[in-house]
């Protein structure tokens, strides 16, 4: 027997970093950027093929998950939470997600593995439940995750997130055309976050203030995605840029992309997920992605890709 699951990337369009602290955050699923993985049932105990991993057989089903490797973690969660003492079978694991890129690599691939497991026993795990296996990998990965990424990824529906709270479907009233540029510089999630949360117990009257203004810029942000308002949603990109640079989580590389993409003709633009490196996203008229594309590699992108967020609603303009 032979198995698939898949599991998209996804974007954060507003309010990463003030999420960790309650406020709230909108992020899409990218669905052309997939971590996919490919299961035989087999008689050897799981073994997990992964790209630039030699193959490892995992000790799961213990009465402790407390492995330190991602894939080993998630799989032993996922046994545990099906009522299996042991899994046999093989996975192999390939992801287009780029990694350590605010792309939601870690929480994808965890998600697809997760599914993969379930599938090899025949059977499916709820959505809800694997986002709760998920968030529990996310913390190796984040250390405190708001709980943002594996909720977008498993779910795959544009998300309106509070921690803590959980998510709500957003509805989109015109499709959003998004240019993302990647700066190719990798970097760790938990160290933005750890300095952020230095600031905030250094400074926390001006780091409050700053949360609370992306926290408002988020809630106005997700009224123009459901009306189909993209000037303004543009410009309140660019605003929340400008609040995470006052958090000191942006770079020179990310600044000069951002740059570039408005002096393109973008009506917005930010860096997307932890920051230091990673993406940024911009948000586009279709006539003028050609040209945004184009000076976002000019000034040093290592690639960019267009995605459009919101297809089907109902003043669906896109491809
Ligand atoms: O995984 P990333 O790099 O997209 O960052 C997640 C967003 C943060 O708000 C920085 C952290 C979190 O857990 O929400």
């Amino acid at each position: 027997m032979r198995i698939q699951a898949s599991a998209p990337g996804k974007a954060i369009l507003f309010g990463e970093h003030a999420v960790v602290y309650g406020k709230p955050a909108i992020a899409v699923p990218l669905s052309g950027i997939r971590a996919a993985a490919t299961g035989i049932a087999r008689a050897n105990p799981l073994a997990i093929f992964a790209e630039d991993l030699a193959p490892f057989p995992l000790k799961i089903g213990g009465e402790h998950c407390d492995q330190p490797n991602p894939l080993a973690l998630m799989a032993c969660l996922t046994t545990k939470h099906l009522g299996a003492t042991s899994i046999k079978g093989d996975i192999s694991i390939r992801s287009d997600i780029p990694i350590a890129s605010g792309l939601g690599s870690g929480a994808a691939v965890s998600a697809a593995l997760g599914r993969a497991i379930a599938r090899l026993h025949d059977l499916e795990i709820p959505d809800a439940d694997l986002n709760r296996l998920v968030f529990e990998v996310e913390k190796l990965h984040h250390g405190t995750p708001s709980g943002i990424d594996n909720t977008v990824v498993v779910f795959e529906m544009p998300i309106y997130f509070v921690k803590g709270a959980g998510a709500e479907f957003i509805n989109f009233g015109k499709p959003l055309r998004l240019v993302l540029a990647d700066t190719g510089i990798a970097s760790l999630t938990r160290d933005a976050v750890a300095d952020v949360r230095s600031m905030a117990h250094c400074e926390p009257a001006r780091i409050a203030r700053v949360f609370d203004e992306i926290g408002n810029i988020v809630n106005e942000a997700r009224d123009c995605i459901e009306r189909g308002a993209r000037d303004r949603l543009g410009a309140l990109m660019t605003a929340n840029h400008r609040l995470l640079q006052a958090l000191t989580v942006s770079s020179p590389e990310l600044d000069i992309l951002v740059d570039a993409a408005l002096g393109a003709g973008a009506l917005g633009a930010k860096l997307s997920g932890g920051g230091r490196g990673g993406n940024i996203i911009a948000l586009a008229e279709e006539d003028a992605v050609a040209a945004i594309e184009r000076n976002l590699l000019e000034a040093g992108a290592k690639r960019v890709m267009t995605t459009v967020a919101g297809k089907g609603s109902q003043d669906d303009d896109s491809d």
